[in-house]
């Protein structure tokens, strides 16, 4: 079996596993950021993709399953329980996954979500956020339940032979793995036997909430975008034009570019680039033909910062004005270098 485990900055763990005489891979727990990374790997080792499975629903990082499936046509598995509508495949504990002469056996763990599950292949168990190094998946994010948790983990996997290495959903310690004997005799968590005991200690648990919780929860859960999504397709729509470029032109009295504002009234009327033309983002549509005559003008498009900007030239773009541009930076950096502005109270 050829296994990979990758890292990212955060201590999610991905899993790369392919079978030798075959060639059929499946990536387990795929995280947005490093789809690239796990297609060259698997070009690397000479491994075509098969399969992208998530153990569970994540609520702490994004899942790229959706994403490489919208671009692969690959099936994405999660369990049976899974919210998740874009699931293609949806397993039960007792199901098996081939993937070439690999056999990759599922149990169902529900506990940290209801739609968790653990891989055994081999003689290694892919355990998600069921079972950690030194500890176990939290219980108190949607869908979790100590008491599940403890089925799961007692009258579940720790069942299984002690020596199946263990590799988690997430690691915090500098390690890559663990075996079931060794969590069985040294993790903390597991020390409490009884199922009250387990359960209260679950339950006292005062654990911070995951960064991007919600939209991770509410993008993994549906298939819709992250925001970094929205953005980074909006910029490979457009171009941009730096702060010292549109300062260059306004001060030779080049007239061939029109500088439009897309913040609120009131941030316009304050500061806004000279000669800046004022049409909130939020009516960009429907006012578009009042304010911009010319589909052949050349627009470059300003906000705070320069997101919502590089949303609006998109839109743009969409709309037909084949020359809208973004600015790079927002009116923000642009007073930060000092360059002129101008109020118009009455705007
Ligand atoms: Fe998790």
């Amino acid at each position: 079996m050829i296994f990979h485990q990758i890292r990212t900055p955060n201590g999610c763990q991905s899993y790369l596993l392919g079978c030798r005489s075959s060639c059929a891979a499946i990536i387990v727990d795929p995280e947005l950021s490093l789809m690239a990374r796990y297609q060259a790997l698997a070009v690397q080792e000479g491994l075509v993709l098969r399969y992208l499975l998530d153990t569970h629903t994540h609520a702490d990082h994004f899942s790229a399953t959706h994403e490489m499936a919208r671009k692969s046509g690959l099936p994405v598995i999660m369990h049976r329980r899974s919210p998740a509508p874009f699931a293609d495949m949806r397993v039960d504990d007792g199901e098996m996954l081939i993937v070439g002469e690999l056999r990759l056996s599922i149990m169902h763990t529900p506990g940290h979500t209801a739609d968790s599950m653990c891989i055994l292949v081999n003689d290694r168990i892919l355990t998600g956020d069921t079972l950690l190094i030194g500890g176990t998946g939290r219980t108190d994010l949607p869908s979790g339940d100590p008491d599940q948790l403890y089925d799961s983990l007692f009258n579940g996997i720790l069942n299984l032979d002690p020596a199946l290495l263990v590799f988690p959903g997430h690691i915090y310690a500098d390690r890559t793995h663990t075996t079931l004997g060794e969590e069985l005799a040294s993790n903390p968590r597991l020390q409490k036997k009884e199922r009250s005991d387990f359960v209260d200690q679950m339950r006292r648990l005062d654990l911070r909430m995951p960064t991007h919780l919600t939209e991770a929860l509410r993008t993994n859960m549906s298939g819709g975008k992250t925001v970094a999504q929205m953005l980074a397709e909006a910029a490979n729509k457009v171009s941009f034009m730096s702060m010292e470029e549109v300062q260059r032109r306004i001060t030779s009295g080049e007239h061939d570019i029109v500088l439009l504002d897309v913040r609120e009234r009131d941030a316009y009327a304050q500061a806004h680039i000279p000669g800046a033309v004022f049409l909130p983002r939020g009516q960009l549509e429907l006012r578009v033909n009042d304010v911009l005559s010319d589909p052949t003008q050349r627009v470059v498009v300003y906000c705070e910062v320069g997101k919502i900007s590089t949303l609006a030239a998109a839109t743009l773009k969409d709309l037909g004005f084949g020359r809208a541009v973004a600015l790079d930076g927002g009116i923000a950096g642009w007073k930060e270098h000092g360059y002129p502005t101008e109020s118009s109270p009455s705007a």
